[in-house]
C-alpha cells in the first residue's frame, strides 16, 4: 500500500491557511487533516464547518476531518456541505456506530473510525468492512505537539494482521507525534496514512518539512 503524509493544520499559521494548505500539497501531502474539537469530547476547541468552506478553494486535496466532537451525527450535513471527503468519528463517542458510519456514506462522504490509545482494535472488528481507513491515535487527542506512546504501534500491528485475515483493503492512518524521530516506526508498524501537525507546520517551512518527513516515511517502507 502507498505511503501517505498528511498534514494537520492545528499546528498551521491559522493567520495563512490558505498559504499553509498550499505549502503543504506542495510538499507532497495526500490530504489535509482537520482537527475537530467541541470542548466537551476533548478540552479544546478548534474549527467548523465555515472555516472549512474557506480553505476549500485553496488546494485540490481532500479534506480529512477527524471529528473529536460529543454526538457527530448532528455535524454530519453541514461538513459534508463544506467540503469535507472523509470523515472519521471516534469509537468512544458513537454508541450506535453502525448507524454514524452509514450517515456519513450517506452524505458522500469516505467513513471512518477513530480509537484513543487506551481503546482496543478488537472492538472494530464488527465495522472493519464498512470503513475507508481506521486512525490509531498515538496520543491522547485534544492538542498537537505531544509525544508519541509507544504501545500503540502494537495495535497498529494488530490492524494490518486483521485487515490481512479478514481479506479487507481499509487503510492505516496514525495521528499524534508523529516527526522525523518516529516516523519510521509507525511505518514499520504498518500504517500506511501518517498525520504530522508540529512536524510539518511548526517552523513555518511546511513545504520542506513535508517533503523530507515523506522521504522517510518511503525510505523506512521499502526497507520493512
Ligand atoms: C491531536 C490531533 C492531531 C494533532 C497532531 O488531538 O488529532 O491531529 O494535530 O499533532 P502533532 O503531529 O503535533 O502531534
Ligand atoms: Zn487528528
Amino acid at each position: 500500500m502507498a505511503i501517505d503524509l498528511l498534514p494537520s493544520i492545528l499546528a498551521a499559521d491559522f493567520s495563512r491557511l490558505g498559504e499553509e494548505v498550499q505549502a503543504a500539497e506542495r510538499g507532497g501531502g495526500a490530504a489535509i487533516h482537520i482537527d475537530v474539537m467541541d470542548g466537551h469530547f476533548v478540552p479544546n476547541l478548534t474549527f467548523g464547518p465555515a472555516l472549512i468552506k474557506a480553505i476549500r478553494p485553496h488546494t485540490r486535496l481532500p479534506f480529512d476531518c477527524h471529528m473529536m466532537v460529543e454526538h457527530p451525527d448532528q455535524y454530519v450535513p453541514p461538513f459534508a456541505d463544506a467540503g469535507v471527503n472523509w470523515m472519521s468519528v471516534h469509537y468512544e463517542t458513537c454508541p450506535h456506530l453502525h448507524r454514524t458510519l452509514s450517515l456519513i456514506r450517506d452524505y458522500g462522504m469516505e467513513p471512518a473510525v477513530v480509537i484513543n490509545p487506551a481503546t482496543a482494535v478488537d472492538l472494530l472488528v464488527p465495522i472493519l468492512s464498512m470503513v475507508h481507513h481506521v486512525l490509531v491515535m498515538s496520543v491522547n487527542p485534544g492538542f498537537g505537539g505531544q509525544r508519541f506512546i509507544p504501545f500503540t504501534l502494537t495495535k497498529i500491528r494488530k490492524l494490518k494482521e486483521l485487515r490481512q485475515n479478514m481479506g479487507l483493503t481499509f487503510r492505516i492512518e496514525v495521528d499524534g507525534g508523529v516527526d522525523r524521530e518516529t516516523i519510521a516506526s509507525v511505518v514499520d508498524a504498518g500504517a500506511d496514512m501518517l498525520v504530522a501537525g508540529s512536524a510539518v507546520f511548526g517552523d513555518g517551512r511546511a513545504e520542506e518539512e513535508a517533503r523530507e518527513l515523506l522521504t522517510l516515511a518511503r525510505k523506512a517502507d521499502s526497507a520493512a
